[in-house]
């Protein structure tokens, strides 16, 4: 049987990833400004402002629960970091896809979101499967991925990022509960 939870929180060993709220527009507003965020990413304009943080937030709250799940990820000290998101779009299984604050790289934030995330999804959303996709210049989200327990698939497609107006070479990768 498919659970369905309207507002899933997820809890790790430093995080919980939680809905976004109207109070987390100016953080998700502050954080995601910067523009090394949204050029590693297909769906987030440059510059990144707050109205952009205020139509995320409302974006979220309207998702279907069945397609979409769409998270903050707050930090026991720190409070929002982050944001993840898992989603249907162009494959079967749906995708996994988010972000960290500048401030916060580098301490296994994204690989311990991201797991949090994958054991949901395979207990609470009762999916099999999760893609991923990074472009080649990221290696730090490739390695986030395999740190997470996803294999590269040997695909490379051509998507399109709106921050760099431009499609960019993307590895895509598999996880499989
Ligand atoms: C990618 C991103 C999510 C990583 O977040 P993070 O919390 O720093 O990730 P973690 O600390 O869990 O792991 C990062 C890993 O990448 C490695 N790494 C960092 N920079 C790297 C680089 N330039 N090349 C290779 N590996 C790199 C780190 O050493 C670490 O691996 P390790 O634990 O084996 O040492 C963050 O940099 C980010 O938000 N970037 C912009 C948005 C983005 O890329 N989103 C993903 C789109 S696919």
């Amino acid at each position: 049987m498919c659970v369905i939870e309207t507002s899933p929180v997820i809890e790790t060993r430093r995080l919980a990833l939680r809905a976004p709220g109207a109070h987390d527009i100016s953080r998700i507003a502050q954080l995601a400004g910067d523009p090394e965020i949204a050029r590693m990413t297909c769906r987030m304009p440059s510059p990144f402002r707050t109205e952009d943080a205020e139509a995320f937030v409302m974006n979220v709250a309207m998702q279907d629960p069945r397609r979409a799940n769409t998270f903050v990820i707050e930090h026991e000290d720190h409070g929002p970091v982050g944001v993840l998101g898992l989603f249907h779009d162009k494959d079967r299984a749906p995708e996994m896809g988010y972000w960290i604050g500048k401030p916060f790289w580098g301490r296994g934030l994204a690989t311990e979101a991201a797991q949090g995330a994958l054991a949901w999804a395979k207990t609470r959303w009762s999916k099999k499967a999760v893609v991923a996709g990074h472009f080649t210049d990221n290696a730090a989200s490739g390695r986030v991925l395999e740190k997470a327990g996803f294999l590269y698939t040997g695909e490379t497609r051509r998507q399109f990022s709106r921050a760099r107006n431009a499609e960019v070479d993307t590895r895509m990768m598999l996880w499989l509960a």
